[in-house]
């Protein structure tokens, strides 16, 4: 037996005992006479001291250096009272060694393994291994460990089986770009990874599982951000015989329970909801962090005839005008700290952000102040409830930039307030997203969602029947589509979907996927349609986004256990890396340049 206990496990009711224990030198301070050694394990921390009393074993003990592995047995004893560390779980005791071996030596480690280690990302990444030794990451891959087993276990509960599907197979269409996997028996065929499992658990309806779910991994080829990472996990379900309300059901008894095993605290169910335009309403976005108020408040009709050219000639052709007030911080932000905050959502198009300040004596203070008469400000300060001492903010331009650059707004006043506190945890649904956006990119209509998704039930018959003829009118068509949002982030995704090949073959007609090309890519599936499918929906919540906002880190690769970089490498393996010629012959792959 290498111990007979962890590190993190003795206490006062132990003096007396004599224990082995095995570990890493977190740290050793040596005071002549005596010495000590805070030993580590996932368990905890516990300190060790040598002394004159066993003068041969403190002399080797003084060779000993930090990370290396020891072995050490000796007798448990309370501490004396003023030496006792409240902040340690076992600091009322330490251990007088009796005598010590080392199991293992290290060498001089790039970067500090306490808690307080304040190395960079890359040397982090690059010696992944021993950043997993810091306190706060063995943390994360617990409550990670937790989370998991009480998803799996809540969908095992309510009747789940755990199915795995292929990692290898052909595209699965989420928006994303491909990874791809070469065929060596078939030269010039490529294997995709999944980008979700989307199609094999609609199959797994069709094959009569009923209900289905996984800890399921993905893979997407897409420009990295904080919250996404080139592989990742989703909780995947799939539901037959089952609506929105069911999914939903399912959903909020799923993710409670891993907020209480992740995070402790205890989510109220049903979770509120809001549609997609109200979202956009209200709050620009359909990821809105409802941690605090400061709700959008459009203002177009009232300024469309102001003096004010820059609000009146957008209100006049087409634009609109929206504004947000926020409460009682009139005197805490100066004329330029106003004025900084439109560089700071220059990104999302804002040509300009205007403010008005409401000072003692309800008077208005601000640069389009002149511009306006005194009914005018009057008007919008009715509407929007602001009042002395508020700050009103207001953009003009088109509706995309407004809304966009106005969200963006709210969530850094949100923060600049200290109105979004990591353990608030607000969870909505948003629901009805229209079933297709137009790609400015790529100039044609994409799916909002995936293109399994089903058409909300009173805009299917026009959708149906042909009289969609502007492709205008695609904008206006509603799925059945939802999104589960915490805190700003857009943590799930799912919808109803279509169960009927003729309506699969309209939706793929309208986003110019011929029937051959529909056949090519997806024509095992839209053949599967047509033997009994029952009607069925589903969802997928991102584990690692759950986490991240569980752990309030703001960064998913700190609760994945080896990440990779924004550029999608690993630091520590060297991946993606060069395959020797031999291996691109067997693959029939020709190298260009
Ligand atoms: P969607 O593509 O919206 O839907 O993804 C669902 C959820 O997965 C997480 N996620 C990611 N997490 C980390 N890194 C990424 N690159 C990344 N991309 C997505 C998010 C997101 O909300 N098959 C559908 C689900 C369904 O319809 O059932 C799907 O994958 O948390
Ligand atoms: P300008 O006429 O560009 O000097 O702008 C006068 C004020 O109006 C400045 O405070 C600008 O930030 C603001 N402003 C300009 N364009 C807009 C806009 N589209 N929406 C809101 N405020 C704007």
């Amino acid at each position: 037996m290498l111990r007979t206990h962890t590190c993190g496990e003795l206490r006062v009711a132990d003096a007396g005992k004599t224990v082995t224990l095995a570990g890493w030198v977190q740290n050793r301070r040596d005071h002549g006479g005596v010495m000590f050694i805070d030993l580590r394990d996932r368990y905890g921390l516990v300190q060790i001291k040598f002394d004159l009393e066993k003068a041969d074993v403190l002399e080797l003990g003084q060779h000993v250096r930090a990370e290396w592995v020891l072995q050490i047995t000796g007798a448990v004893a309370a501490r004396p009272s003023d030496m006792v560390n409240p902040k340690m779980a076992t600091g009322e005791i330490e251990i007088e060694v009796q005598n010590f071996s080392v199991l293992s030596k290290s060498e001089v480690i790039p970067f500090e393994t306490d808690e307080y280690g304040k190395a960079g990302e890359e040397i982090r990444l690059k010696y992944r291994f021993l950043d997993l030794r810091r306190p706060q990451m063995q943390r994360h891959l617990q409550v990670r460990h937790r989370v998991i087993k009480a998803l799996r276990d809540s969908m095992d509960a309510q009747g789940f089986l755990e199915i795995e599907t292929p990692i290898l197979g052909k595209p699965t269409p989420e928006g994303a770009r491909d990874y791809l996997v070469p065929s060596r028996i078939y030269n010039g065929h490529y294997y995709a990874l999944p980008q979700s499992p989307q199609i094999f658990k609609q199959l797994l309806m069709i094959g009569g599982c009923d209900r289905y779910y996984q800890v399921a991994r993905c893979f997407r080829d897409e420009d990295l951000r904080a919250d996404r990472q080139p592989e990742f996990t989703q909780l995947d379900v799939e539901m037959s015989f089952a609506t929105q309300e069911d999914v939903f059901g399912v959903l909020e008894i799923a993710l409670t329970a891993a907020m209480k095993a992740g995070a402790g605290v205890e989510i109220a169910t049903p979770f509120p909801r809001l549609t997609y335009a109200d979202a956009i309403r209200d709050y620009g976005c359909d990821k809105p962090d409802l941690r605090f108020g400061m709700k959008l408040v459009e203002v177009t009709d009232l300024v469309k005839n102001c003096g004010f050219k820059v609000f009146s000639a957008t209100a006049q052709n087409g634009g609109i005008v929206k504004m947000l007030v926020v409460k009682g911080v009139e005197e805490k932000y100066s004329r330029k700290d106003l004025d900084g905050l439109h560089e700071q959502i220059k990104q999302y198009g804002a040509k300009g952000l205007a403010w008005i300040k409401i000072q003692a004596g309800g008077e208005y203070n601000g640069a389009p102040v002149k511009f306006f008469s005194k009914e005018e400000l009057d008007a919008i300060a009715t509407r929007s409830g602001a009042a002395t001492g508020d700050i009103m903010m207001f953009m003009a331009d088109t509706p995309k930039i407004v809304n966009a650059s106005l969200a963006a707004l709210r969530n850094l006043w949100g923060k600049m307030e200290n109105l979004t506190r990591a353990d608030d945890f607000k969870f909505v649904w948003v629901t009805e997203f229209p079933l297709f956006e137009y790609s400015d990119e790529h100039r044609r209509w994409e799916s909002c969602h995936h293109p399994f998704t089903m058409i909300n039930e009173q805009d299917l018959p026009r959708f149906m029947d042909g009289t969609l003829t502007k492709d205008s009118d695609l904008g206006g068509i509603r799925s059945t589509s939802y999104d589960i949002v915490l805190n700003g982030w857009e943590l799930a995704s799912g919808s109803v979907r279509i169960h009927n090949s003729d309506v699969q073959a309209q939706v793929f007609r309208i986003l110019g996927i011929s029937e051959e090309e529909a056949k090519e890519r997806f024509g095992f599936f839209i053949d599967a349609l047509k033997y009994g499918t029952p009607p069925h929906a589903g969802i997928a919540p991102g584990i690692d986004r759950l986490l991240a906002l569980i752990l309030g880190v703001d960064n998913i690769r700190e609760v994945v256990a080896f990440p990779k970089t924004q550029k999608a490498a690993d630091l520590m393996t060297g991946a993606p890396a060069t395959v020797d010629a031999k291996q691109l012959r067997d693959l029939g792959i020709k190298h260009l340049g």
